[in-house]
C-alpha cells in the first residue's frame, strides 16, 4: 500500500512538472527558461536553502557572451531551482531582489513548481506606474499596497503626480497654506467639484465635511523607505506653468495681471519673477524629500492665453526675444531645469515642452501617441512612452464599465504597444527609457475602483517593459494574466473584471 502511494505521488509529482513545465506563468515572461526533472510543491519553498552569489564575473560567465548594458547587469540575475535548493548568481543586490520576486511569484502561482533554471534581465531601464493623488486622494497604504504588487512585477518607477488643479497633496513648510487650504473641497467627487473646467472652492482643513488630504513629509519618507528596499524610484512632480488652479486659489498674486487672474483658470505667470521665487522654494522641499535624480515639472495643458495679454509676461517676452507664447513656457522650463540642476537633479516633463524649444537636458514623457517621443528621441533627448491609447488607465476597459473616460482600452491592446518604433535607429535606441501606465483619477471615488483600473491592465505594461520583446505572446499572456489576476484577488487586490461591483 505504501509503494502504491509512493507510486502515486512520483507520477502526480511527473505530471505536474509536465503540466507546468513551459510556458511558466511568470509575469513579466522571463528571458530564459529551461525545466530539469522533478518538482517541489509551493508550501516547501518557503523554507528553501538559498545560496547567493553576488558576483559581476559569475553572472557573466552564466550569461556565456550575450551583452548587457551595465543598468541591465544591476538587475540581471540567474536562479536555479532544484533538490539542494536555491542558487542565485547577480551582479547587485538588485538583481538578488528581482529572482527572489521571480521565486515568490512561483510560489503564489503553481502549488507545484519545476525545478529549473531562469537567466533574466530588463529589456528597458524605465518601468513605471504613474497616480493622480490630486483629483482623488488614495493616500499612503493604497501607494504602499500598489508599491508591492509593483515590486513583485518588477516594475521600478513610481510617479507621484502630487500636485494639480484639485488639490495640492504634499507638505511644504514654507507654503503651509498649500496643505491647510487647498488640500481640501467640499465635494469628495472630482466631476461634483469641477464644473465647466472651472474648479470650484477650497476650504480650510478641518472645515466639517471637507474632503481630501495630503502627505506629510513623514508619509513620504515611510513611503521612500518602502520603495527603497524594493528598488522602486519615486519620482515625483510638481506641475508647472499650467493644472495649478490650486495655487492660484492658495496665492492670487502668482497668476498674471489681469482681473481675475485672466480668463484661463489654470496658469501661473511667467513674467513675475515671485512665480520663480515661489516654484524655487517649493522645489528646493521637493528635492530634500525625495534622492530621485529625477523632478517631473509637468509642462502640460497651459492655455498661454493669459499670457498674450499679461503685462508682466510680455515684458519677459520683450526683455527675453520670445517670439510666442510657446517659446515664454520654453523660457521658463529651461530656466526650471537650470536650478534643478544646481541643485544635482534632471528635469522630465510632458510632450509640450517640445513647443517652444526642449531644454537642453530634459527627459520628455510622450503622451500625445508617440511621435512627440520619436521627435525627442531625433533631437538626442530620451524619452519614457506614455501614450494615451494604449497606456491611459483611466480609459475603460469595457464599454459598459461606468465610470471612466470613454475610450476603450482593453487589456490587448495594452499589451500590444511596442515602445521601440521601427524609425529609431540602432544608435538612439538607449534614449528610449521604457514605459509607464498612467492612472489619473478624474472618475476614481475609491481603492476598489482605482485598481480595478489598475489591473490587470498593469501586469501587460510590467511584460512589455522587462520581457524580451522576442518573450512577447498575447495569447500565452492572456492565461497567464489570467492566473496572476485570479491570485491578486486572493491578496486582496481589485482586478478587471472584478468579483463583485462596489
Ligand atoms: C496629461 O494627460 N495631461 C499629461
Ligand atoms: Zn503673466
Amino acid at each position: 500500500m505504501k509503494y502504491i502511494l509512493i507510486t502515486l505521488a512520483f507520477a502526480l509529482g511527473v505530471m505536474n512538472v509536465q503540466a507546468q513545465a513551459q510556458p511558466t506563468d511568470l509575469i513579466p515572461a522571463p528571458a530564459e527558461y529551461s525545466v530539469s526533472p522533478g518538482c517541489i510543491s509551493s508550501k516547501e519553498m518557503a523554507g528553501l536553502r538559498e545560496k547567493v552569489r553576488i558576483s559581476p564575473k559569475s553572472l557573466l560567465r552564466h550569461l556565456k557572451g550575450r551583452k548587457l548594458e551595465d543598468w541591465q547587469l544591476k538587475s540581471a540575475y540567474l536562479l536555479e531551482l532544484g533538490k539542494k535548493g536555491v542558487k542565485i548568481v547577480a551582479a547587485d543586490e538588485e538583481g538578488v531582489f528581482y529572482a527572489r520576486q521571480t521565486l515568490k511569484m512561483m510560489a503564489a502561482l503553481d502549488s507545484s513548481v519545476a525545478y529549473c533554471t531562469i537567466l533574466d534581465w530588463p529589456r528597458f531601464p524605465y518601468r513605471g506606474v504613474m497616480l493622480d493623488e490630486s483629483r482623488h486622494f488614495q493616500g499612503k497604504d493604497f501607494v504602499l499596497k500598489q508599491l508591492e504588487m509593483m515590486a513583485l512585477l518588477k516594475m521600478n518607477r513610481f510617479h507621484f503626480h502630487l500636485v494639480d488643479n484639485p488639490g495640492w497633496r504634499v507638505q511644504i513648510d514654507a507654503y503651509p497654506r498649500l496643505t491647510n487650504l487647498t488640500a481640501w473641497r467640499p465635494q469628495a467627487f472630482f466631476w461634483d467639484w469641477e464644473k465647466n473646467e472651472i474648479g470650484g472652492p477650497f476650504v480650510e482643513e478641518g472645515t466639517p465635511g471637507a474632503y481630501g488630504g495630503y502627505y506629510t513629509k513623514q508619509d513620504i519618507a515611510d513611503i521612500l523607505s518602502f520603495a527603497k528596499e524594493r528598488f522602486i524610484e519615486v519620482i515625483p512632480e510638481i506641475e508647472m506653468p499650467g493644472h495649478n488652479y490650486e495655487t492660484r486659489y492658495a496665492f492670487p498674486e502668482l497668476a498674471c495681471s489681469l482681473p481675475n487672474g485672466g480668463k484661463d483658470p489654470w496658469e501661473l505667470c511667467p513674467g513675475k519673477e515671485s512665480t520663480f521665487e515661489f516654484l524655487e522654494k517649493v522645489l528646493l522641499e521637493v528635492f530634500d524629500m525625495f534622492p530621485s535624480k529625477y523632478i517631473h515639472i509637468g509642462g502640460d495643458e497651459a492655455r498661454k492665453n493669459n499670457w498674450k495679454l499679461c503685462p508682466d509676461c510680455q515684458a519677459r517676452m520683450k526683455a527675453e526675444g520670445l517670439k510666442s507664447a510657446e517659446e515664454l513656457q520654453s523660457y521658463m522650463i529651461r530656466r526650471m531645469e537650470r536650478f534643478a540642476h544646481e541643485h544635482g537633479k534632471r528635469i522630465i516633463g510632458w510632450d509640450e515642452i517640445l513647443q517652444g524649444g526642449l531644454a537642453p537636458d530634459a527627459t520628455v514623457m510622450s503622451w500625445h501617441g508617440i511621435d512627440a517621443g520619436l521627435q525627442a528621441v531625433k533631437e538626442g533627448h530620451d524619452v519614457i512612452f506614455t501614450p494615451t491609447h494604449y497606456y491611459y488607465l483611466d480609459y475603460h476597459q469595457d464599454p459598459a464599465q461606468f465610470r471612466a473616460v470613454g475610450r476603450h482600452v482593453p487589456l490587448e491592446k495594452v499589451y500590444s504597444f511596442e515602445p521601440m518604433a521601427k524609425d529609431i535607429s540602432q544608435a538612439d535606441a538607449h534614449h528610449v527609457l521604457g514605459v509607464q501606465g498612467n492612472l489619473w483619477t478624474e472618475h476614481v471615488q475609491d481603492a476598489w475602483h482605482a485598481e480595478m483600473m489598475l489591473y490587470p491592465r498593469v501586469f501587460a505594461i510590467a511584460e512589455t517593459g522587462w520581457s524580451q520583446a522576442e518573450k512577447k505572446d498575447w495569447p500565452d499572456f492572456e492565461r497567464r494574466a489570467s492566473v496572476l489576476s485570479a491570485e491578486a484577488r486572493k491578496w486582496g487586490y481589485t482586478v478587471y473584471p472584478p468579483n463583485s461591483q462596489q
